[in-house]
């Protein structure tokens, strides 16, 4: 008697990808190499599993305490990646130390957090992530937003909106009016979860004047999709801080070299907006649906990161694509993958000892790249053919005695229910067509 284990389940937030679902992954994760490919980023493999200190470092409270961190057998702290980021940051400050710059990395893989799961929002995740490391330049922003852009073309989304701001302005002002940066960290979290008057509750408990308090109680109102109008709102507003001033005519940069791209991209401009990632310094974006409420992907500049992980000072911009998300965004707005299907093929013996027979006929057809099924259930031909035509496969070739005699098998085109009996030889032209 077999000693029967209960039935077991996925783990919470896990999730199966059955054929259907991991073609589709898999070609946003082409879509996303290709684009990768034609930016000159080279991919790279960092392992799932880092030191929780490197991970915790700037990831921020939200991701902070969602991580799956434990002690290993060695008693290490490591954690399942949150992100890409802080690996690419760690190479960068150490096994790349002395690479020429700029360097620019693709990474596409798992990554887990414990977030609660729903709609969107999963423990176990994938992401495409660009970094372009040692420019501090408006181009290397700008380029983030443009291979995004295309990324989301590429796989066929239509409506996308880029949500962008820029942390060096709210940053700027806090700083000026020294806040601490934990406080200000504690702020921009508030932020970022749209909490406005939490946020300002907290800039005024901090102790910031009446003016700087005014100024971030406007800007946080100041936004729109008509970019450079919003920014020379900004830039009115935080004219007296020279720091948050600067951030705006960065910004202002940026954008105007997305702009001049000659691709239209769909942007909106928030004085407000804030990410949940301590790290950003700079520009910082996110890419909306109107279809779902959480973003797509997400990105910006970090400037300090690789510095405190030990390496150089390497001024960096990056973006990570939410692969599952975007899934979902291509589902809603029922965009078509654009794959090529093969030709599929069932090779059926009819009798026992024409299995071998079949095995050869098979290697012939995959040697021509036909993706063959060779029949394993020991069915009758008819029973075969039923479940290939089921399964919507092309052609079956049934290999029998009388044909083989011959070096002929029959080919039939299941699509079009004709046959015909082929020379071996004459096989892959046959079902080339
Ligand atoms: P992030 O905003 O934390 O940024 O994540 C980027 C994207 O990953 C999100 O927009 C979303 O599509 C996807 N994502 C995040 N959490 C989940 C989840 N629980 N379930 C499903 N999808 C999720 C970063 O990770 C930064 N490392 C981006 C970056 C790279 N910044 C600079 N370089």
């Amino acid at each position: 008697m077999v000693f029967k284990l209960p039935a077991f389940r996925r783990v919470r937030g896990m999730r199966d990808f059955l054929p259907k679902e991991a073609q589709m992954m898999k070609y946003i994760e082409g879509k996303a190499r290709k684009t990768a490919q034609l930016y000159g980023y080279g991919e790279i493999i960092t392992p799932v599993l880092e030191s929780y200190e490197l991970l915790a470092a700037k990831a921020g409270e939200e991701i902070r305490s969602r991580m799956y961190a434990f002690e290993d057998l060695g008693g290490r702290k490591v954690a399942l990646r949150p992100e890409f980021t802080a690996s690419v940051a760690r190479l960068v400050a150490t096994t790349l130390r002395n690479e020429p710059k700029p360097l620019r990395m693709f990474s596409v893989g798992s990554l887990y957090r414990y977030d609660e799961p729903q709609q969107g929002r999963f423990r176990e995740f994938w992401q495409s992530n660009y970094e372009l490391m040692g420019s501090s330049k408006p181009e290397a922003d700008a380029e983030t937003i443009i291979l995004t852009n295309r990324l989301m073309k590429a796989v066929g989304l239509k409506n996308f909106v880029f949500r962008v701001g820029h942390v060096g302005v709210l940053r700027g002002i806090l700083g000026q009016e020294k806040v601490q940066d934990k406080v200000q960290n504690g702020i921009m979290q508030l932020m970022d979860k749209r909490r406005f008057d939490d946020a300002l509750r907290l800039v005024e408990e901090a102790g910031v004047s009446e003016k700087g308090l005014m100024t971030i109680q406007k800007l946080v109102e100041i936004k729109g999709g008509k970019i450079f109008e919003v920014l020379q709102s900004m830039e009115k507003q935080v004219k007296d801080h020279e720091r948050a001033f600067h951030s705006v005519r960065n910004l202002e940069e940026i954008l105007k070299l997305v702009s001049e791209d000659g691709q239209k991209i769909h942007m909106t401009v928030e004085a407000g907006f804030a990410r949940g990632l301590e790290y950003y310094t700079g520009m910082i974006f996110e890419i909306h649906v109107p279809e779902m409420s959480i973003s797509l992907c997400g990105g910006g500049r970090y400037d300090r990161l690789i510095e405190m992980f030990g390496g150089e000072p390497t001024p960096a911009v990056g973006v990570a694509h939410g692969l599952d998300r975007i899934m979902m965004a291509m589902q809603k707005q029922k965009t078509l993958l654009k794959t090529e299907e093969g030709k599929t093929v069932m090779v059926i013996p009819i009798e026992e000892e024409l299995k071998g027979e079949a095995l050869k006929i098979s290697w012939i057809l995959r040697n021509a790249d036909i993706a063959v099924e060779v029949e394993v259930m020991g069915r009758k031909m008819t029973k075969a053919l039923e479940d290939a035509d089921r399964r919507k496969m092309h052609y079956a070739v049934i290999v029998g005695d009388r044909e083989l005699k011959e070096e002929a098998v029959v080919v039939r085109n299941l699509r079009r229910r004709e046959q015909k009996t082929v020379k071996i030889e004459k096989i892959v032209e046959e079902i080339r067509g």
